[in-house]
């Protein structure tokens, strides 16, 4: 799959000043800005929605690769396109048809990922492989930064990893949850190229941003 990438979670930035951290992460090597949208409703908090996208996209040309934790999805999707989204990312339990999230999705021009949590199924995600650009595999439940990754989602990346390379699909793995500087190699011999991270970028080694994702990368 090529040049691993990175894609900081702004859901560990101070909020308070989002767009200085936008900067600062583009600053410091980011390949995307990971954003994270919870609804109080399929995940258990609340973040942020479409016109907070919107005041920080014309602060960077990042990808925006935007994590929809949120049901029912469809109605959403013009929303965060509009707001400047590049990859969207749903759940496939937070909508009734995913084949028509899909189209939604493309319909705008965006790049389409779809997200499984940790006990979420390969079968939700296998018949629509050749439509999507992106798996988002969840190490931790969505809902909160700072959880412990679980290692046993390795099992179901390798899975994922070996479909796809046996279809010749060009479609990304990326990993979402408790990324660390002790698993971020496991994670890429089993096939992830995309790594999320929030608490390790902006905690580790005094919030030296430019080194914990450096660190993640070469790691
Ligand atoms: C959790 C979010 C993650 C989270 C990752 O629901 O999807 O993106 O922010 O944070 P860390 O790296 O702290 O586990
Ligand atoms: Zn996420």
């Amino acid at each position: 799959m090529g040049k691993i990438k990175i894609s900081p979670s702004i859901l560990s930035a101070n909020f308070s000043k989002l767009g200085d951290e936008v900067l600062s992460l583009e600053k410091a090597g980011a390949d995307y800005i990971h954003i994270d949208v919870m609804d109080g409703h399929f995940v258990p908090n609340i973040t942020i929605g479409p016109e907070v996208i919107k005041k920080i996209r014309p602060l960077t040309e990042k990808i925006f690769d935007v994590h929809l934790m949120i049901s029912p999805v469809d109605k959403y999707i013009k929303d965060f396109a509009k707001a400047g989204a590049d990859i969207i990312t749903f759940h496939p339990e937070a909508t009734k048809d995913v084949d028509n999230t899909i189209s939604l999705i493309k319909k705008e021009n965006k790049k389409v990922g779809i997200s499984l949590k940790p006990n979420s199924k390969i079968d939700l995600v296998e018949d629509h492989l050749e439509k999507i650009d992106l798996i988002l595999i969840m190490s931790v439940e969505p809902g909160f930064g700072g959880q412990k990754f679980m290692p046993e989602v390795l099992d179901k990346v390798k899975k994922i990893k070996k479909i796809i390379t046996e279809k010749k699909l060009n479609v990304d793995i990326e990993i979402d949850g408790g990324i660390n500087f002790d698993n971020s190699k496991t994670v890429k011999e089993a096939g992830v190229n995309i790594l999320v991270s929030g608490s390790t970028i902006f905690k580790e080694n005094n919030g030296d941003l430019k080194k914990n994702i450096e660190l993640l990368r070469t790691n």
